[in-house]
């Protein structure tokens, strides 16, 4: 067999560890070729890849980023795009493509397998974890893990001062590691896209834990958080070139909002990138070697149009139609019944 690669959409630790367990798993045990295509969809169009083997992934298992490169975008934003990905994969010889991306990727991936015959292969990835049909996407641990440290170190700084921190995760539709990084770093409030939230409740929630005489509030918010109309001015965003808000700064507006209704010192940390940078924590680099390796054995065993996933303690496939069109929300009892427990 002789199967493409490519990485899609935002980057995320893991990337590459997904890639080298392909590459070990098609060469060493099947005797397949593989080939990487360089900046997501538009390494396919421009026909821009890289042979890859078990030299060329050597020592890329524990680093960040995509050796192959990512862009947004997909092959339906050009005119023919579809067709020209299908030629593409007739001219090199490509069997079948590995596509490791999140929600827009998949999406793109799925419409190529029902509309041009592409026999495509999904490995779902994205820090956000909102990918609907697999338990957790890898990337997300590590990006908690890099939150929850950041938050350690703001509660030592905070108590010094007597401040209030908000501190700005990722999470454009869904909360997800704000809830993680919020209940492991202990904070005061945790802010979600998927409850619209009442600054009121949130100032109270500093000021009774203020009264207790405990210093330093960490409110942690996720990006696409919004509060609850009417409560404080809604946030406006500007498109990127993608069509998609341009995220980030919700952390200044509520941050202003708490120290008028609070009177205490704010301050506001973004985290932003440096939740997808780095080094793959040793879950995810474990969970991106079984996805690799299972995504080529799906691929042996004549699975197409699909997705691997996690299902418990399993590496699944699931079809890419039940995934599109979806977005998998925060678990709103984690949220509700334990992270709520120690706000304020
Ligand atoms: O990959 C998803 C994500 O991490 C979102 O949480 C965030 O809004 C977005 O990426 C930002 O990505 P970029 O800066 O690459 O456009």
């Amino acid at each position: 067999m002789r199967i493409g690669v490519l990485t899609g959409g935002g980057d995320c630790p893991g990337l590459n560890a997904v890639i080298r367990a392909v590459v070990r798993k098609a060469i060493n045990d099947h005797g397949d070729t593989v080939v990487g295509f360089l900046d997501a969809w538009d390494g396919v169009l421009e026909m821009r890849s890289m042979e890859l083997t078990v030299e060329t992934m050597r020592g890329t298992l524990p680093h960040g980023g995509t050796i192959l490169g990512t862009r947004r975008g997909s092959p339906y934003d050009t005119d023919g795009g579809p067709q020209r990905v299908r030629e593409v994969m007739n001219i090199m010889s490509i069997d079948a493509l590995i596509v490791i991306g999140g929600n827009g990727s998949l999406t793109v991936a799925s419409r190529l397998h029902d509309e041009v015959g592409i026999n495509v292969l999904g490995v779902p990835k994205t820090i956000d974890n909102d990918v609907e049909g697999t338990d957790v996407c890898f990337g997300f641990h590590t990006a908690v893990q890099t939150a929850t440290d950041a938050i350690d170190r703001l509660h030592t700084t905070a108590e010094s001062h007597d401040r209030i921190m908000v501190v700005e995760v990722m999470g454009r539709d869904t909360g997800w590691i704000a809830t993680y990084a919020g209940i492991a770093g202990g904070a005061t409030a945790v802010l979600i896209p998927e409850r619209p939230f009442n600054i009121e409740y949130i100032a109270e929630a500093v000021k009774r834990k203020h009264a207790r005489g405990k210093f330093a509030s960490i409110v942690v918010v996720a990006e696409g958080a919004m509060p609850a109309e009417g409560t404080m001015p809604m946030p406006q965003y500007d498109l990127d070139p993608y069509g998609r808000h341009r995220l980030g700064g919700i952390s200044v507006e509520v941050a202003r909002e708490l120290f008028q209704r609070t009177g205490f010192e704010t301050r506001v940390v973004q985290i932003g990138h440096v939740q997808r940078g780095g080094t793959p924590a040793a879950f995810d680099r474990v969970l991106c070697t079984r996805l690799g390796v299972a995504a080529v054995t799906a691929l042996h065993e004549g699975v197409e149009a699909s997705m691997v996933a996690v299902k418990g303690d399993d590496i699944v496939t699931v079809p890419l139609h039940d995934m599109v069109g979806k977005t998998r929300y925060v678990d709103l009892s984690l949220y509700d019944n334990v992270a709520t427990v120690f706000f304020g």
